[in-house]
């Protein structure tokens, strides 16, 4: 079939009502350009319709809404005769109106076939599709605007880098500030203990000074009975008398020098106490750490709990081998853990005031005499220290928690809760465990469990 001027011109106008209908969603006269079986074929893969009903009813469907709002414009249309078919190729700028105002939206393709049926011509199949948006007249690929999308997308990626770092760096500063806080946290709870060995230590010390007071004031009388004694006429004087005088101020100077060695050994001890956090690792005697410990931390606790009792007991295996510990640091955890044993075993005999307690209705012993026993014990590749006490007991539901720090039952302000995440820090650095045994209304046992180094 040849293109003659008439035809062309007709294919022309036609052409143009189809797409006039199409954009004013005109469906009927839309659908009357097309046979049958006529296939459409849009931008993307679902895009594909097999008969003019199924294109009639996505015109409907999803051009409807935007009817009369479609235009396309700086049109570019070839026809071509392909046997008994028409081929006409059309490129175009589509437009839509966006309230009001008309905007370029992308570069539109439309190829159509057309057939004569019977005496009129229709669309057989059509495409219409909007090509890749990035190329330009000329381009078969988009290089230059995929060059700069790649640039536009390294600098976002560069900004958000920079916001990563920058969330890191705040993080870092949060971090060091813990660490700081963490720190004090660490010296102020030292400043608590030592403040808990001073109030031990005070105890122990106000008891030979009592010795050196009375015994000196003695002395100083007798001293005076003597002068007395000496100023009578010879023969009135009685020296047996003078003898046993000067024998009991010899006795008593004897006192006074052994008690003012007690109070120097104490304050020798205090001293030594006092240089906490130094680190210093030195061989130690464990048993003779536990038993001091044992005697100062009871000290302490009966200078601040009048009228308590409590029976001690230790158990120490002499075949222990000395070990490499900061005795202050092992000092500190042996003092928290026989002091919150001493507290657990004290606690419960509130049930012995008949006023605070329902004794009818007791599941407690109240006749129990508070206990605590520290035990140690060689295993060959382990130590172990124990404190058990005859408490309440640990509930279970709190077991998981008693390590963390600032967890604490005790009424405000006579816990921090800081003593067993200090001690499981301190013997986490010594390479060992610390383990926790307990049963209701029985008591509870701490194991301190320390590796021994073999080299000594
Ligand atoms: N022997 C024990 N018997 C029963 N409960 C215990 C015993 N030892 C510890 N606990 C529980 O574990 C909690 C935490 O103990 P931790 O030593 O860490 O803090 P604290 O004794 O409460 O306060 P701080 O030691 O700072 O004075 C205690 O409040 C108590 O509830
Ligand atoms: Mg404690």
């Amino acid at each position: 079939m040849e293109l003659t001027k008439d035809l062309e011109e007709e294919l022309k106008q036609l052409y143009e009502i189809f797409f006039e209908s199409l954009f004013h969603v005109d469906t009927k006269r839309y659908m009357s350009f097309m046979t049958d079986d006529f296939k459409q074929i849009g931008t993307t893969l679902e895009e594909v319709w097999f008969s003019k009903n199924e294109s009639g009813k996505y015109l409907e469907k999803n051009v409807g809404p935007v009817a009369g709002k479609i235009e396309f414009r700086n049109r570019d249309i070839n026809m071509e005769a392909v046997d008994n078919l028409m081929v006409i190729i059309e490129q175009a700028d589509c437009f839509v109106n966006i309230d009001g105002i008309w905007a370029y939206y992308d570069k539109v393709r439309v190829s159509s076939l057309l057939q004569k049926k019977e005496t009129d011509w229709k669309f057989v199949q059509q495409h219409i599709s909007f090509p890749d948006c990035r190329t330009d007249q000329g381009q078969t690929v988009a290089l230059e605007k995929i060059t700069a999308e790649n640039i536009q997308l390294r600098d976002a990626v560069k900004r958000r880098t920079v916001d990563l770092e920058n969330t890191n760096q705040e993080l870092e500063n949060t971090i060091l500030k813990l660490k700081s806080t963490q720190s004090q946290l660490i010296q102020s709870e030292k400043m608590a203990s030592l403040g808990q060995l001073t109030a031990g230590i005070a105890h122990e010390i106000q008891n030979p000074l009592n010795f050196v007071n009375n015994f000196s004031e003695v002395s100083a009388e007798l001293v005076e009975e003597l002068k007395v004694e000496r100023s009578k006429v010879d023969g009135k004087r009685d020296e047996i008398l003078e003898g046993e005088l000067l024998d009991d101020i010899a006795q008593n100077l004897e006192k006074i020098n052994h008690h003012g060695k007690r109070a120097d050994a104490i304050v020798k001890g205090m001293l030594e106490h006092s240089k906490t956090g130094s680190g210093e690792k030195e061989l130690t005697d464990i048993n003779k750490l536990a038993g001091e410990y044992l005697n100062l931390a009871y000290q302490s606790f009966k200078s601040k709990n009048e009228g308590v009792d409590i029976k001690l007991i230790s158990d120490f295996d002499p075949s222990l081998p000395k070990m490499e510990i900061v005795r202050s640091d092992i000092g500190k955890v042996l003092l928290n853990i026989l002091n919150n044993a001493f507290y657990a075993c004290t606690s419960t005999s509130i049930s012995t005031d008949p006023s605070k307690f329902d004794i009818q209705n007791s599941k407690f012993d109240i006749q129990k005499k508070p206990q605590v026993t520290v035990t140690t014990k060689n295993s060959g590749n382990t130590i172990q220290i124990s404190v058990s006490d005859n408490g309440l007991g640990i509930p279970h539901s709190i077991k998981d928690k008693i390590f963390q720090p600032f967890f604490t039952t005790k009424p405000s302000g006579q816990g921090t809760g800081l003593g067993l995440s200090l001690s499981h820090d301190i013997i986490k650095a010594h390479g060992g465990t610390i383990e926790v045994t307990s049963e209701d209304n029985e008591g509870s046992t701490f194991f301190v469990i320390l590796p021994v180094q073999k080299n000594h």
